[in-house]
């Protein structure tokens, strides 16, 4: 039987599937795996399942003797180095599709949480604060009617948009490859450069994912196009955004308020972010329903099987 590592605790029926298939070794509790455990399974497995906490890089992929995949539980995979497993002849493979539906469904609630208070609401009536209704209190802004700009219209970029219709909002969006007239007419979207995007919108939220051209995509001037009023919110990857220029449009006023999932240095998060009252945050969950990560973990192990079995990965990514 093939050796194969998983890097940490997976949900049960994942973990059970794995090892009635493989010789499962591998870091069986919930914390992140150490390096010097992933340099060892680097040189001892047939395959690694991996997360967006480790990091699998040219020293790692160096000590591959007989690793023939990394299959990545995650759609985003730039914490993996595919050019160097490329080079040695590893596969590597993410999980795309089955989270989608997930991650857009956690950005519209990061929209309606930033936009209409909610987290500040709550924490007032559980710190039993709340003294009763008033026409003035938390007053939050429309999200109904507004115009929402989407950076990157890949799939998850495509489902926020599917969303939207059912909040008659405007949508614009911009992406490396614009849609076609027909499908911009048939999703109700309309393709334009980022400054204007960025300009027109009431909120803008993000799904790109992390490479060398969209490392801080959005940083200080991108950010003073933004409406005052504006909010921005981020599922994708936290290096997107240049976080110091973020915390400081918000700090000034310049900004209405930001919903974020995901930060440059994770978990560390920024005192100033903690700080900000009209700043939502949420530890990384865009996939996180037991549905998407039963999917996610299925998606990692038909990957891994099909590269042990000599036949092409359904989710490879990069090189050939
Ligand atoms: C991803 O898949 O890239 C998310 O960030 C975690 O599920």
């Amino acid at each position: 039987m093939a050796t194969v590592y998983v890097s940490r605790r997976l949900p049960e029926s994942v973990m059970g599937e794995f090892a009635r298939r493989f010789t499962l070794i591998g870091n069986p509790s919930d914390r992140p795996a150490t390096r010097a455990e992933l340099l060892e399974a680097a040189g001892s497995a047939d395959a690694m399942a991996v997360t967006l906490t480790d990091r699998v890089d040219a020293e790692l992929l160096a000590k591959a003797s007989r690793l023939k995949v990394v299959a990545v539980y995650a759609v985003g995979y730039d914490n993996v180095d595919v050019a160097a497993a490329s080079r040695r002849g590893i596969v590597v493979t993410n999980t795309p599709e089955v989270l989608t539906e997930a991650t857009a469904d956690l950005t519209w609630a990061l929209i309606l949480a930033v936009a209409r208070r909610i987290p500040e609401a709550e924490r007032l009536v559980r710190e039993r604060k709340w003294e009763g209704w008033t026409p003035t209190q938390l007053l939050g802004a429309d999200v109904f009617g507004k115009t929402l700009g989407i950076i990157g219209m890949g799939r998850i970029g495509r489902a926020v948009a599917q969303r939207a219709s059912g909040f008659r909002m405007r949508v614009l969006y911009c992406n490396a490859h614009p849609l076609s007239p027909d499908q911009e007419s048939a999703m109700g979207v309309q393709g334009v450069p980022l400054p204007r995007l960025l300009h027109d919108s009431d909120i803008v939220t993000i799904h790109v994912p992390l490479n060398d051209s969209t490392r801080g995509l959005i940083g200080k001037s991108e950010l003073s196009l933004m409406r005052q009023t504006g909010f921005l919110i981020n599922t994708a990857r936290g290096a997107i955004v240049d976080e110091t220029a973020l915390i400081e449009v918000l700090e000034q006023g310049r900004l209405a308020g930001a919903g974020l999932d995901v930060y440059p240095q994770e978990p560390r998060i920024n005192p100033r972010l903690l700080a900000l009252p009209h700043v939502v945050l949420l530890p990384h969950i865009g996939s996180a329903t037991h549905e998407a990560r039963v999917r996610m973990g299925m998606m990692v192990l038909d990957n891994i099987a099909a590269v042990l079995a000599g036949r092409e990965a359904p989710n490879r990514v990069g090189g050939a």
